[in-house]
């Protein structure tokens, strides 16, 4: 009967509308973030002097190190903003050391030894240390991302005792799409000379700004963007993550091959885990390079196994699991950070015509009702594990520390924890925040 099929078809269509329209409604005014933006808690920051224009913080806890990228070119090459002009870009970026043992001191530049540049640092990360050890060497990696260029990532070897950073190599690979965070995984898969951990990767776009498709995935906030995993030994990387929307960090998590993302055009934190799948598909021989002698690998098999709806455009995550804090920042409004980012860039002289707030935001865990969609925190409730049947699971809320509407400090970039302290980058911004949450 053709009334029926045209019928069928319209509902079809209807439905297909709604099914795209809705998803990008939310995004829409995710990104626009909230009519007004509270302005609490800075008092708990203090300014440390020496690097601006930052992109990554991350503590190195045991000894107590930030480490920070940072690029004075950044006004002329934000790619998470879409802004490129590489004509105006004559500085190098560096890598700058924050003694967390002296609170208040400046942080120094570290002169890249055996290195020449170009260098527009993006992320870091260092080789595992166990918790109990003083390291001798930190092995350092940051992602240099060079204008229309691919993305690689610089191996370099930190003295404490000396305070010298020494590059030892560079690994390119075709999966650093538009590498932007980086860190180390963990796992066995360690160069036995140089000691290059294995490491993961988040590209933040799922095409570089010089391809065409990159304006679409823009306009509509396609998830397009994945997660990379290069095996240290076989020194070769693959795709081991899709359909993410701007992941902007990656740490560790308290278990063992589990991992954080922040998703900022989800508004989400996530957490990925390491699976063995399907020996089949992730099981390789190789050569391994450092040994020259054949290896049994195997590839990591990433699967979801906790999504938290901040509802806020994360753009950094970090935990720390001596003090068990899982912490994030946030971008407040990202229409706003994406104007001060062009505005930085058109006229560079002028005062930017908006600024770019953010919210720091700590996890705290609620007993909620097991099986709910939307679970609400049950604050009243003594939660017991052992209680049989279970009505009740822990599950992580993040709770607002500091609001800021970015007059004084803003564009964030990354944070750290340690214990209780944060630090915050911010992407135009003279110096870092050292925070006691
Ligand atoms: C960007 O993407 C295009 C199309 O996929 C590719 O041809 C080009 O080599 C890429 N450029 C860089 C710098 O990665």
């Amino acid at each position: 009967m053709p009334s029926t099929c045209l019928l069928s078809l319209s509902a079809l269509a209807a439905i297909i509308g709604i099914a795209v329209y809705l998803p990008l409604q939310r995004t829409e005014k995710l990104l626009q973030g909230p009519a007004v933006i509270e302005n609490f808690g800075l008092e708990k920051c203090q300014r440390i002097a020496g690097p601006a224009y930052c992109e990554d913080v991350k503590i190195q806890r045991n000894l107590g190190l930030g480490f920070v990228a940072c690029d004075p070119s950044m006004p002329f090459r934000n790619y998470a903003a879409s802004v490129v002009d590489q004509s105006k870009m004559t500085e190098d970026g560096g890598i700058w050391v924050y003694d967390m043992n002296k609170p208040g001191s400046e942080a120094t530049k570290l002169e890249l030894r055996n290195f020449e540049g170009p260098f527009h640092p993006s992320g870091l990360t260092f080789a595992p240390v166990p918790a109990e050890d003083t390291p001798a060497r930190v092995v350092v990696l940051a992602i240099n991302h060079v204008p229309f260029e691919q993305p690689r990532v610089e191996v370099f070897h930190y003295s404490p005792a000396r305070k010298t950073m020494t590059h030892k190599k560079t690994i390119h690979s075709k999966a650093f799409v538009t590498a932007n965070k980086i860190t180390a995984s963990h796992d066995e898969y360690s160069h036995q000379i140089d000691d290059t951990p294995s490491f993961f990767v988040t590209n933040d776009h799922g095409f570089n700004i010089t391809n065409w498709k990159r304006e679409y995935e823009e306009k509509y906030n396609l998830p397009a963007s994945t997660l990379a995993y290069y095996n240290a030994r076989a020194n070769e990387a693959v795709e081991v993550g899709w359909r993410f929307q701007l992941p902007n960090a990656i740490v560790p998590a308290s278990d063992e091959g589990t991992f954080w993302i922040a998703a900022g055009k989800s508004g989400t934190i996530e957490r990925y885990r390491n699976h063995l799948i399907s020996e089949e598909h992730q099981a390789q021989q190789v050569i391994a390079i450092d040994t020259k002698t054949p290896l049994s690998i195997k590839w990591p098999g990433m699967l979801n196994d906790e999504i938290i709806q901040t509802n806020l455009i994360n753009i950094g995550v970090d935990y720390d699991p001596l003090s068990d804090n899982l912490v994030s920042v946030a971008h407040s409004r990202w229409n706003d950070y994406v104007q001060h980012a062009k505005d930085r860039h058109d006229h560079p002289d002028k005062k930017p015509s908006v600024h770019s707030g953010f919210i720091v935001t700590k996890a705290v865990k609620y007993p909620v009702r097991i099986g709910t969609a939307r679970a609400q925190p049950e604050k009243d409730v003594v939660y017991n594990p052992d209680e049989m049947p279970r009505k009740y699971r822990l599950k992580y809320f993040f709770e607002p520390q500091i609001s800021h509407e970015g007059d004084q400090f803003g564009a964030v970039s990354a944070i750290a924890v340690m214990g209780d302290r944060v630090l915050l980058t911010g992407q135009y911004d003279e110096g870092i925040l050292d925070c006691q949450l």
